[in-house]
């Protein structure tokens, strides 16, 4: 097992990378200065990784974290174009020196390996579509030139000392954890907001500019293969869809996904943005072997979901919601374990129709008494048996299997349990319809009676 640091573990992109370490069972250590992450992000987690609260200039909290670690994911980074405008040195700081930091101590550290995460942003605006990593980078706004710099640091640690370091240049990620509140929110997280608020969105520009919209799972996979992979060393790759899309579309199909018409309101464009951005992704997928899976709209869809669900969850660890016992006299409860958006989406968007106590938990322990006591139906995350060691024919005839693992789901079918791939919003959708209407197959009891809630 190895140990792997993530600079910037509680930003957006860092704490996705996070969750899927921890679920994968690695030694996880995550180093921020909370200036643009948040605790919220890795809610669940406190006993599953370690967090130094420090800053990339400062050099002993830097030295702390990377001792002992064998890869570092580096995402610490102030992201924004527009904030680097503002403040080109405060954004210089962060992601040149900060970065040169970080190599420097990973260097002394005996680290085996860097992932960067680097920006489309570096290409600029040469009129050459798609992007490929051979072309001459133009950056146009500090962010940019930052970003750049600690790709020149990333290479130069490579050829000079042998550290090996990989360059990820990340296209435009949207996905759950993205905060929506910033005043340097991305466009994704910002147009949901305003128009789950009924409010239009603002483009600026004339709407045509494009991007290559890449959902975080994906990024997340690359990332963990190229921090896998020897042969990434000394590499600069884009990790990308390979779609474009104009603005008009995102707020075309947003509106479809939400099912209203909003039109957003123009604005000038704003200094440092590139028109168009689209990448090219066959070197990664040579070297690394990625291949982006979710589509733009799905990716979407997931999204809208989260923010819906994040903005209307009540605030708390877990621990002051309402306990096992609990359970509203006569009715069926159901307890979700896993701080996982598409679990809330199933809280918010189905049960709460119908007449269940749902309990959240994010503690495995908490999870295996309910199994223990069988105090009701179990929605849990699949792959969290696997980590208990608990196999799937063990458990109580009440779990409903949810797993984005395709051979366990159809597993727990075999087995007669009702189960679904929480990957796709329509099974999980007709599952949870069925389950909703007929009880949960199983297969040696009767169905759990369900009243829907009076209107
Ligand atoms: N989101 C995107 O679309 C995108 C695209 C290309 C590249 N990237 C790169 O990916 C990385 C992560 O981006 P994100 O969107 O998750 O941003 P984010 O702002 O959500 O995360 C950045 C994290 O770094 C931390 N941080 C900032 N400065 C720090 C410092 N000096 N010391 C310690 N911690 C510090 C912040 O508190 C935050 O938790 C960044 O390096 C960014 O440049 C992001």
């Amino acid at each position: 097992m190895a140990t792997y640091l993530v600079t910037g573990g509680a930003g957006f992109i860092g704490s996705n990378l996070v969750h899927e370490l921890v679920r994968r069972g690695e030694r996880v250590r995550i180093l921020d200065n909370f200036s643009t992450g948040r605790r919220e992000n890795l809610r669940g987690l406190d006993d599953k990784m370690e967090i130094i609260e420090g800053d990339l200039g400062e050099p002993a909290a830097v030295k702390k974290a990377v001792h002992g670690t064998d890869v570092i994911l580096h995402h610490a980074a102030l992201p924004s174009v527009a904030r680097s405008i503002e403040d080109p040195t405060g954004t210089h700081a962060a992601n040149a020196t900060g970065t040169l930091n970080l190599l420097v101590a990973a260097r002394a550290s005996n680290v085996k390996h860097v992932v960067y995460a680097s920006s489309s942003s570096v290409y600029g605006d040469s009129p050459v579509l798609p992007k490929e990593e051979g072309m001459r980078p133009e950056p146009k706004s500090p962010y940019a030139a930052s970003k750049l710099a600690g790709e020149g640091y990333c290479l130069a640690f490579w050829k000079a000392y042998g550290l090996e370091t990989v360059c990820l240049r990340y296209f435009n990620v949207f996905g759950p954890r993205q905060d929506p509140n910033s005043p340097y929110a991305a466009v994704i997280p910002n147009f949901i907001t305003r128009m789950l608020q009924g409010e239009p969105p603002t483009i600026f520009g004339d709407g045509l500019q494009s991007r290559d919209f890449t959902y975080v799972e994906d990024v997340v996979e690359a990332t963990l293969l190229a921090a896998t992979v020897p042969a990434a060393a000394g590499q600069v790759l884009n990790i990308a869809c390979g779609r474009q899309h104009t603005l008009w579309d995102l707020v075309r199909i947003l509106n479809d996904v939400l099912g209203t018409e909003t039109f957003p309101r123009l604005a000038r464009p704003r200094s440092g943005d590139v028109r168009h951005s689209q990448a090219e992704v066959m070197k990664a997928r040579a070297l690394l072997g990625f291949r982006p899976r979710i589509d733009f709209e799905e990716g979407l869809r997931r999204t809208v979901l989260w923010i819906r669900a994040s903005t209307s969850r009540p605030t708390g660890t877990g621990n002051d919601r309402p306990g096992i016992g609990e359970t509203s006299e006569g009715s069926p409860a159901i307890l979700i374990a896993e701080d996982d958006p598409m679990l809330t989406l199933v809280l918010h968007e189905y049960l709460d129709r119908f007449d269940f106590a749902v309990h959240t938990t994010d503690s495995h322990e908490e999870a295996r008494r309910w199994l223990e006591e069988e105090g009701g139906l179990l929605l849990l995350d699949g792959s969290v048996f696997k980590q208990m060691g608990i196999p799937l024919a063990d458990l109580p005839r009440r779990a409903v299997i949810c797993s984005g693992d395709a051979d366990l789901v159809e597993e727990a079918r075999r087995l007669g349990m009702t189960a679904f791939c929480k990957g796709r919003l329509d099974d999980l959708g007709k599952t949870l319809r069925q389950i909703a209407t007929e009880g949960p197959h199983i297969p040696s009891s009767a169905p759990i009676p369900l009243r829907r809630r009076a209107a």
